[in-house]
């Protein structure tokens, strides 16, 4: 192989541009030129691209954001998007592409692969629910944003004596929500893979605590939960408690990525572009039990994951 490309696409997480920069100077090492895809599959049917050498991709490490911008792709599900796609490809000698995204990023990678140009996926999302991978690059640096942002949280929260009900990010993932639950020491936790009244279950959780003297909680709810405002006027009225709701938002998805998600970005980058040199395509490169490993896409996008129901039982148990 002697051009590659290289696109973010989906919502951005920290440690894009380190997975970026890993793919770049391994290509570089190998004798492999690298193209620079702007704006995920937007900018390859624009032939939106720039070349990129080992001086393109430094001083990225540390920053959040993807330095080659990234975007939601509409255009790329259908046929004629793909097709623009592919001709832009043979256009500028593109012969294998290293996509680093979600789960809809993998999609338009397996897709392009069917269609003659293999291509390797990187799981990167802050979600954590690319079902494949242990983890996913950006999920580490955003539990730790949720966590710092939930503790200056607390100290407003304990001086009033209140209960806040704080909305997480995840998409249809619970992860976000129920590790930053208990590094936080949630009260009570909401995720949709858990099915439950959810105002009777937060009810019942701060009435309980209240029992022990506590006068003020935290209550951590995932985005495909929602409702955080209405639940907070419920709580102040059933259990008499002052009660605030906030949506944390974007401010998850940015900052310097923590030093998990740098190390694991530059060992799933590396891995990426070994396999196309090896003119293997169609793969996605992620991490299971602390090895890097790869999974064929179909594959990889059929798997299911159970929620860690002991994780919620031990949250369940010590948050009193
Ligand atoms: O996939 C990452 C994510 O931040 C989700 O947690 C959230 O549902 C979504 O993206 C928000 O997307 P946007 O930035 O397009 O509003």
């Amino acid at each position: 192989m002697k051009t590659i490309g290289v696109l973010t696409s989906g919502g951005d997480a920290p440690g894009m541009n380190a997975a970026v920069r890993a793919v770049v100077r391994t290509a570089c090492e190998k004798g492999i030129k690298v193209i620079g895809i702007n704006r995920g599959y937007q900018g390859l049917i624009d032939c939106d691209v720039r070349d990129l050498d080992i001086r393109s991709v430094s001083d990225i490490i540390h920053r959040g954001g993807t330095m080659l911008y990234s975007a939601r792709c509409l255009a790329f599900k259908e046929e004629e998007g793909i097709k623009k796609g592919i001709a832009n490809c043979k256009k500028l000698g593109i012969e294998g592409i290293v996509v680093i995204g979600g789960d809809g990023s993998f999609r338009g990678a397996r897709d392009l692969s069917l269609r003659g140009i293999p291509c390797i996926g990187i799981p990167g999302t802050i979600d954590n629910d690319i079902v494949s991978s242990d983890y996913t690059i950006g999920y580490d640096t955003s539990l730790n944003t949720i966590m710092q942002m939930v503790d200056r949280i607390r100290d407003t929260v304990e001086s009033h004596s209140r209960c806040i009900v704080v909305e997480v990010m995840g998409n249809r993932c619970g992860d976000l929500t129920l590790n930053a639950g208990i590094a936080v020491g949630a009260t009570a936790i909401v995720i949709p893979e858990i099915q439950a009244d959810v105002e009777q279950h937060v009810i019942e959780r701060i009435r309980r605590t209240q029992k022990t003297g506590k006068k003020h909680f935290i209550v951590m709810v995932a985005e495909g939960i929602g409702g955080v405002d209405a639940l907070a006027k419920k709580i102040q009225a059933e259990c008499g408690v002052e009660s605030r709701s906030v949506v944390l938002g974007h401010v998850q998805r940015g900052g310097s990525p923590t030093v998990r998600d740098r190390v694991l970005a530059s060992q799933m980058g590396y891995r990426a572009v070994e396999l196309l040199s090896e003119g293997v395509g169609n793969k996605v490169v992620v991490v299971k039990d602390d090895k890097i490993v790869d999974y064929d896409i179909y594959e990889a996008l059929t798997m299911k994951k159970p929620v860690d129901i002991s994780l919620y039982q031990i949250a369940h148990d010590i948050s009193i």
